[in-house]
């Protein structure tokens, strides 16, 4: 089969992590008889470098015209880049937001695992790992307060800036149907986070999950107040299958529960709309700090096209043998700089290694499944 798929590098990070996915989309259409065609799209900062706006609407038609788009990172340092001395709205971040809105792209998957090999990493005690944890983020991408009406004014005088949360029932329903026959296909369990002690917005979503989880009697749920949430997930991340919630719990909810996972580094995404097309990119930044220095971990983006190949274009098989080379790669001890277990923790022999190695490594364990 022939896909065509779009590819923001961006920023920092992300030319470099995308190069590896690549490499390892390459090598998935060799060995399995795909063509995979590309297409570069400029956003965020590069964008703004090149034709002044973090967002074309000539690359939101190249993103819709591809059957799924692979994305690495954008953005910069936000205290120095002098992208950030523009106006909010022209800013890298409101290229990725706007992508987002044009395509749709409610529904965001975020699977958290801590993988067997990687519990030296888990900056958690042993007693609480356990067996290990596998949960799925479910996060609304599309509304809530980063899409709300906002302003800087003088109100009487005083400076005062202004965000609104806004839900409609349609927008919860949606996404919480998707929760919910995300949570069928695991171990049937969905937590439901929100803030329904104090914001409407919470209370309308806890009603409306209420009514969505009578369609499905097979999964049990519970409601969890996002701030203990925050604390369940270092407390007992054990407990979590499907964490549903809305954007911004989901935002920040997800950079938790990947450092509980070992690193930010390793966690994939896939931002869904209605249809089969999808926007996959890992959870992580652009990590300015780390730009072109070549020791970025690439794995996250990779299991994000492991992702694209599973959602998108119905490639398990060739999915599979993507997160089975990741596996096989950590369990031989190839570690990134931050996936490297801490010297006094140190119980198996580990090799560091850098973006590109790491990612030659995964394509050549692909090349001998
Ligand atoms: C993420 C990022 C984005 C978000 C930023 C870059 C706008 O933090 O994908 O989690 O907040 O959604
Ligand atoms: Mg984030």
């Amino acid at each position: 089969m022939s896909y065509r798929i779009g590819v923001i590098s961006g920023d920092g990070i992300g030319p470099e992590i995308v190069a590896e996915a690549r490499k390892v989309l390459d090598c998935i259409s060799k060995k399995y008889g795909h063509k995979f065609e590309y297409e570069e799209i400029l956003m965020g900062g590069c964008s703004i470098d090149a034709v002044g706006v973090p967002l074309t609407e000539e690359a939101i038609a190249q993103a819709k015209a591809s059957d799924a788009v692979l994305m690495g990172s954008i953005g910069g340092n936000t205290a120095t880049s002098p992208w950030y001395k523009l106006e909010p709205n022209l800013r890298p971040e409101a290229g990725l937001l706007k992508l987002r809105k044009s395509l749709n792209l409610f529904a965001n998957l975020r699977p958290a695992y801590l993988y067997e090999e990687l519990k030296e990493a888990c900056p958690l005690r042993e007693d609480i790992i356990g067996d290990g944890f596998d949960m799925m983020i479910m996060r609304e991408l599309t509304g809530g307060l980063y899409f709300g009406e906002r302003k800087t004014e003088l109100a009487d005088g005083v400076m005062t800036a202004t965000d609104t949360l806004t839900y409609s029932e349609t927008e919860i329903r949606r996404i919480a149907k998707r929760g919910f026959e995300i949570a069928m296909k695991r171990r049937k369990k969905v937590t439901s986070v929100d803030k329904a002690n104090v914001l409407d917005s919470s209370r309308l979503w806890r009603k409306i999950v209420e009514e969505t989880a009578i369609d499905y009697p097979d999964v049990s749920y519970e409601h969890m107040l996002v701030d203990n949430c925050a604390m369940q997930l270092v407390k007992d991340p054990k407990q979590f299958d499907v964490i549903l919630t809305e954007n911004m719990f989901g935002d920040i909810l997800s950079d938790e529960a990947s450092m509980v996972t070992g690193s930010i580094g390793m966690l994939s995404s896939a931002s869904l709309n209605d249809t089969k097309f999808g926007l996959y990119e890992p959870s992580g930044g652009s990590a300015p700090d780390i730009a072109g220095m070549g020791i970025a971990n690439p794995i996250a983006t990779i299991l994000s096209a492991a992702m694209m190949l599973r959602y998108s274009f119905d490639l398990d098989k060739e999915a599979d043998a993507v997160e089975q080379a990741v596996k096989q790669v950590l369990k031989e001890g190839y570690r990134t700089i931050d996936i490297m277990p801490r010297e006094d923790e140190k119980k198996s022999s580990v090799t560091k290694v850098g973006t590109k190695e790491m990612g030659d490594l995964i394509v050549e364990r692909i090349e001998r499944i």
